[in-house]
Order: structure tokens, then sequence, then C-alpha cells
């Protein structure tokens, strides 16, 4: 059974693992060499330490497979495990973060997705998010950022 909670520290390691492994999945071959060299097993570690307080949990039989991270009015990561996908997990992580922006205040919450990620696209227009155009989407890096081409998508309301 899914269940979907805050994380807490002792969370990180294994969200981090995760977040790896379905980063890359969903990113190589579709993003600048240079971001690839800087996104090393540590920098998901530190970077999910940061997030924790902003980040909610999917469990199945008490393993994390999949996490959910806002910033602002942004749904900044959404990420699930491999053998979680095609399950329904990522649906209600999706469903969980867009309820939280919304309770927030933010009217039309966004997210932003790497263009030639054509599962996550496919996914999220399913869900009632709409491709609002493309965004240069500045990947942060340690000492900067670097630039990815990515689409921005909307969360559009039924009216
Ligand atoms: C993106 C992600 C969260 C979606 O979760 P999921 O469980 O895979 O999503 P679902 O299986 O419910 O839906 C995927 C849809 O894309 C379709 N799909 C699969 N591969 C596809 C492809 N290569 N091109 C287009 N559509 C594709 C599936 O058929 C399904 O659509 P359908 O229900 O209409 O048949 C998950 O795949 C993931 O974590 N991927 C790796 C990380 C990632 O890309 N994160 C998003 C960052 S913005």
């Amino acid at each position: 059974m899914t269940s979907i909670r805050p994380a807490v520290p002792a969370d990180v390691p294994r969200i981090a693992e995760v977040w790896e492994s379905a980063w890359r999945d969903g990113h190589v071959g579709h993003i600048p060499d240079e971001l690839l060299v800087h996104r090393q097993s540590d920098s998901f570690r530190t970077r999910a330490a940061e997030m924790v307080g902003r980040t909610h949990v999917a469990e199945v039989d008490g393993d994390i497979v999949g996490f959910v991270t806002l910033k602002g009015d942004e749904l900044e990561q959404l990420f699930v495990a491999a053998p979680a996908r095609g399950t329904g997990v990522a649906r209600d992580l999706l469903a969980d973060g867009a309820r939280r922006l919304l309770a927030q205040g933010h009217a039309r919450p966004w997210l932003a997705v790497v263009s030639g990620n054509a599962r996550a696209r496919h996914f999220y227009e399913r869900e009632g998010w709409r491709d609002a155009g493309p965004l240069a989407y500045e990947a942060p890096i340690e000492g900067g950022t670097v630039t990815v081409p990515c689409r921005r998508y909307e969360l559009i309301l039924p009216r």
C-alpha cells in the first residue's frame, strides 16, 4: 500500500538514492554534458538534505519509492524509482504537491521539465498540466548554474 508523508532527516540517504537513479533515467542524453559532470552522488545527498523540509515521500511497504519537493509556487522535484513507475505512485505524489501548492495560495503552480523527457511530459499532460512554453532553466551547481533547455508546465484548474 502507498502512503505519502513529510520527509524527515533520516530519509535523506534513501531520497538521494532514488533521486540519483531516477534523475539519470529522465535526463541523460537530454541535458548539457556540463551538468552531468556536477551531478555526482554527493550532490544528490547534499541537495536532498537541504530540501528535506520541503519534501514529501511516498512509501510502499515501508520503502521510499519516490518524492516530491516544493519551492515557492514551483513543484520543484518529482522522482519515482523505476520499479514503482506505472503504478500510480507518481500520480499520487503529483496530486499531493499540487494540493499543497494550491492550499498555500499559489493559484498557478508550475514546474520545469527537460524538453527531451518525453515520458514525464506525457505524464504531466495526462494529469492536467499544460505546456506553457520554452524555459531556460538555471540548474544550480556549486558556484553557479547551468542553463538547461526545459518546458514550463502549469497546472490548469477546471472552471
Ligand atoms: C516522470 C515520472 C515521475 C512519471 O511517473 P510514472 O509512474 O513513470 O508515470 P506513469 O507510468 O503513470 O505515466 C507515464 C505515461 O507516459 C507514457 N510514456 C512512457 N514512456 C514514454 C515515452 N518515451 N514517450 C512518451 N510517453 C511515454 C506512458 O505510456 C504513460 O502514459 P499513459 O498512461 O497515457 O499510457 C517517472 O517516470 C520518473 O520518475 N521518471 C524519471 C525521473 C523524471 O523524469 N522525473 C521528472 C522530472 S521533471
